[in-house]
């Protein structure tokens, strides 16, 4: 008989023989930060996450660093949105000046990544820019360059395409170190797909499509080859990270992702994956700290380093690590 129990006996031997570790430093924390001065919204599909103006995100993310929360990723909602989607390269944007302000008060103790993607400056809240009724590539891509340089300006630490434009990557890179912003890495949102999974996060961000979906630019959720080949595509761009979304119905893409690049990569654990875990939780359906850290380990497991997630805050603060 083959004796597997042997190594499950104690808590001790069972820590032993652990093949897979958690570690504070690979989270990364999501925020929403808003125009405005001192005011925190909850947002309802999201419970126990706000949107923030930045006076009070500087306030949150104090406390968060405390428990060791220093790696978040910023989302500019509520700004006036126009055709051209002007407010996102703006260097008075809301973003800018969070990025700003956070930078000021806590410099390289807290990392500040940015998303960038037009969805939340367009009034049509398509990624990209609409003609025709098509999403357009080409000329999106100027925008996200923009976009991403004032950000980088402002003294964003990295950058976060999430649009799912061919070729952002090369031009945010050239855009970039044309600027002297050489150092400042990009994590691509190489291999995102067209997701039910982000409703919520569409309430917190205000940031639907008013008309039609993103399935001309975000990836079909029936491939998975074409998602390795997506990784692969950024990081001959030159992505520095590149990223699965969302995470838990993905974990075999985070193991091809993984298989297929000496890259690092990371994985987004997004709103509906949050939403659908803590309602069932406040239901008293499940135990939260158990379901979350199962969901965590079966992301490092798949070949996630690093997981971006609104549960960070919990994990660490409440040291379920
Ligand atoms: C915008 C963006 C989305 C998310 C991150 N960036 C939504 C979308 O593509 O519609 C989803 C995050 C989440 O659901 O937590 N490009
Ligand atoms: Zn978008």
């Amino acid at each position: 008989m083959q004796r597997t129990r042997r190594l499950r006996k104690t808590p001790l031997v069972r820590e032993m023989i652990a093949e897979t570790r958690l570690h504070p430093g690979m989270f990364v924390y999501p925020y929403f930060v808003i125009p405005g001065k001192n005011i925190i919204q909850e947002i309802k599909a999201m419970p126990g996450i706000s949107r923030f103006s930045s006076d009070a995100l500087v306030k949150d993310a104090e406390k968060g660093l405390r428990a060791g929360v220093n790696k978040i990723l910023l989302f500019g909602v509520g700004e006036k949105k126009f055709e051209d989607a002007r407010m996102a390269w703006d260097q008075n944007s809301i973003v800018a000046e969070a990025v700003h302000t956070l930078k000021k008060n806590f410099g390289e103790d807290l990392y500040v990544i940015t998303d960038v993607c037009l969805c939340a400056y367009t009034t049509h809240g398509h990624c990209g820019l609409l003609k025709d009724d098509y999403v357009q590539n080409d000329t999106s891509l100027d925008v996200l360059g923009r976009m991403a340089v004032a950000h980088a300006k402002a003294g964003a630490d990295m950058v976060a395409p999430s649009d799912m434009m061919d070729g952002r990557v090369a031009v945010i890179r050239e855009r970039l170190d044309r600027e002297g912003l050489e150092t400042i890495p990009i994590m691509s949102y190489s291999t995102k797909f067209a997701s039910a999974y982000y409703g919520p996060f569409r309430e917190a961000a205000d940031s639907a499509p008013g008309k039609g979906d993103r399935k001309s630019y975000q990836m079909d959720f029936r491939n998975a080859r074409e998602a390795v080949r997506e990784a692969k595509i950024d990081e001959a761009e030159g992505a520095d990270i590149v990223m699965v979304k969302p995470a838990l119905a993905y974990l075999d893409i985070i193991r091809a992702v993984r298989r297929h690049t000496a890259l690092p990569v990371a994985c987004y654990n997004v709103s509906a994956e949050y939403s659908m875990v803590k309602t069932a939780a406040a239901a008293g359906l499940i135990d939260e700290e158990r379901i979350v850290m199962e969901n965590m380990y079966a992301f490092s497991r798949a070949g996630a380093g690093i997981i971006i997630t609104y549960h960070a805050r919990a994990i660490l603060e409440n040291k379920w690590l």
